[in-house]
């Protein structure tokens, strides 16, 4: 059993790749020129859509919904999942509960969480293994085979990807073509360049001061870019990621909503909170965050009080840009709705109810897989040994055919109809059929990952009595927890 000195020492080896202040804001410039041309006439929706400040399919400002985007990073653990659930505590227009995306890194990640907070209907997304900036094709497919691996999100509804510290260039967002995605959103937009979302057919519109948008450097037909909305302070400086950083709850909601009213009363581009977190999330020792909590959770509120404010994951932002309808009509829209399915008895969905105390993740169908920094509990089978950049997905560590073995999710089952324990998806209707077509993120432009980690085979033979017991893997556990605070 390691110590918890020893679990500290080693997850610290790790905090070198965090240590960078990935909160705050990157150098934004504003101004300058910018090359991007885009034709309207040649470039068609749904396809193709120009970077555009105003609304797309000639919906007029007042009439087009206010989106608002709510997005977290980084790790889910049990305290940050509470804190983003907490933010998005209002309800959209038509009843149902605000959706938020989550860009998620693999390193302390409790995939239980992941596919609960993906099964309440918010977005999972891609934010790379190690979080590294300008990262490696390796370190975006070894996220994706793990959600899918340990939280059942198939790569074809893994749409999305931010780069950590927002540090991306032309190859990482060819990379994320390469790989099926549907949307990067490092990117960032200030006044001159709030374009709605857009496709990059034409190139990037956005941080064009660091020459991207130079013709010919980005053409990715058919992928998104979601740019970040960043608001200005009170100094017109421009603040981007956890903006209530900036200032004290009371100053930042009073420039938070200017900016707001300028797209709310303007040409209504989305508006984005961009949060990480830990910042808004009590750790002992560390000061207090129930204040900058508090403020954000109010400004959150007062949006949800106007009309037309819809808080949705970028997913559904991108199913209306590319089917656009006025805000009257959005409550109808198959992607704006909250049901959840009626299985004909409790699975490993991400629905079940989870017990979590401190940092321990318990559920009556749930494992636990214990390692050093890949302390995790999933619906599927324990890797038998620790996941790793290299090998993100090794072989289960309980051989198929024997007790207690989960089926992998296979392509052609919606995740929330999946039984992994029985092995069967208990969709018998169209209306939950659900078949992966997503271009296979197993690419041959990677090095080395295990290729279909979806499928394990089966000889994964490790014995799992070599997995650390419980008590080691809370101290474990709660070493994680507390590095994360350390990393602000
Ligand atoms: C982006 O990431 C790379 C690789 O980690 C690093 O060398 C570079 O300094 C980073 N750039 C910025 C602006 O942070
Ligand atoms: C593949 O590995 C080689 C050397 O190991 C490295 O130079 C290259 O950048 C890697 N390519 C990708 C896409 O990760
Ligand atoms: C912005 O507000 C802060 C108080 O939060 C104040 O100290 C500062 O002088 C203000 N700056 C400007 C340019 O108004
Ligand atoms: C949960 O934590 C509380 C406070 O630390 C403790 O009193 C309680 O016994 C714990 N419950 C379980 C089930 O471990
Ligand atoms: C943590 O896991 C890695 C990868 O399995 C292993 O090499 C390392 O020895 C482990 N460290 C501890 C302290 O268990
Ligand atoms: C597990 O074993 C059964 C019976 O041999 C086989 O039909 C099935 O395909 C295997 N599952 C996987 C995921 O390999
Ligand atoms: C993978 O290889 C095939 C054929 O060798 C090629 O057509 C395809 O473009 C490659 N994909 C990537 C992402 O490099
Ligand atoms: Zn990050």
């Amino acid at each position: 059993m390691k110590s918890l000195a020893t679990s500290l020492a080693v997850a610290a080896a790790f905090l070198s790749s965090f240590v960078l202040a990935q909160d705050g804001t990157p150098t934004i410039v504003q101004g300058g020129t910018n090359p991007y041309t885009c034709d309207p006439t040649k470039c068609i929706a749904p396809k193709c859509m120009c970077a555009s400040q105003t609304p797309p399919g000639g919906i007029k400002p007042a009439d087009a919904p206010q989106f608002v985007t709510i997005t977290f990073d980084d790790s889910v653990q049990p305290e940050l999942l509470q804190t983003a659930y907490d933010l998005l505590n209002v309800q959209n227009p038509n009843g149902c509960k605000a959706k938020g995306s989550w860009y998620v890194s693999m390193m302390y990640t409790d995939f239980s969480l992941v596919q609960s907070w993906f099964a309440q209907g918010n977005e999972v997304a891609d934010h790379t293994f190690t979080h590294v900036g300008t990262p490696s094709a390796q370190e975006i497919q070894a996220a994706a085979d793990m959600l899918k691996a340990y939280a059942g999100v198939p790569h074809g509804m893994l749409k999305g990807f931010r780069a950590p510290f927002l540090n991306y260039t032309a190859d990482t967002l060819k990379e994320i073509a390469a790989q099926g995605f549907l949307y990067d959103t490092s990117a960032t937009a200030v006044v001159d360049d709030c374009y709605w979302p857009y496709t990059l057919d034409n190139g990037l519109a956005n941080d064009c001061w660091t020459g991207i948008c130079n013709p010919g450097t980005v053409n990715l037909p058919g992928v998104w870019e979601v740019p970040m909305y960043a608001v200005l302070d009170n100094a017109s400086i421009p603040q981007l990621m956890d903006v209530y950083l900036a200032g004290t709850p009371a100053d930042v909601t009073t420039w938070s909503q200017t900016n707001f009213d300028r797209h709310y009363n303007g040409n209504r581009q989305p508006f984005g909170i961009y949060v990480h977190p830990t910042h808004l999330t009590n750790y002992a020792g560390l000061p207090d965050a129930t204040a900058l909590k508090s403020g954000v959770v109010s400004f959150i509120q007062s949006l949800a009080s106007k009309p037309d404010v819809w808080f949705v994951t970028n997913d559904q932002l991108l199913q209306w840009m590319q089917n656009p309808v006025p805000a009257s009509q959005l409550a109808s829209q198959s992607y704006m709705q909250c049901s959840k399915p009626v299985t004909p008895k409790e699975i490993c969905n991400g629905l079940e109810n989870l017990n979590y105390n401190s940092t321990v993740v318990t559920g009556d169908l749930i494992n636990a897989c214990n390692f050093n920094t890949s302390n995790f509990a999933t619906c599927f089978n324990c890797p038998g040994s620790a996941p790793s950049l290299q090998t993100p997905v090794p072989a289960s560590g309980v051989a198929n055919g024997t007790a207690g073995y989960r089926t992998p999710l296979p392509d052609n089952c919606n995740p929330l109809w999946w039984d992994p324990v029985a092995g069967q998806c208990l969709c018998t209707t169209s209306s939950c059929a659900y078949q992966d077509t997503s271009v296979p993120k197993q690419q041959n432009s990677t090095n080395g990952t295990t290729s279909g980690s979806a499928s394990p085979s089966t000889s994964g033979t490790a014995a799992s009595s070599a997995a650390p017991g419980p008590v080691a893997a809370t101290a474990l556990t709660m070493a994680a927890a507390l590095l994360t605070a350390f990393i602000l």
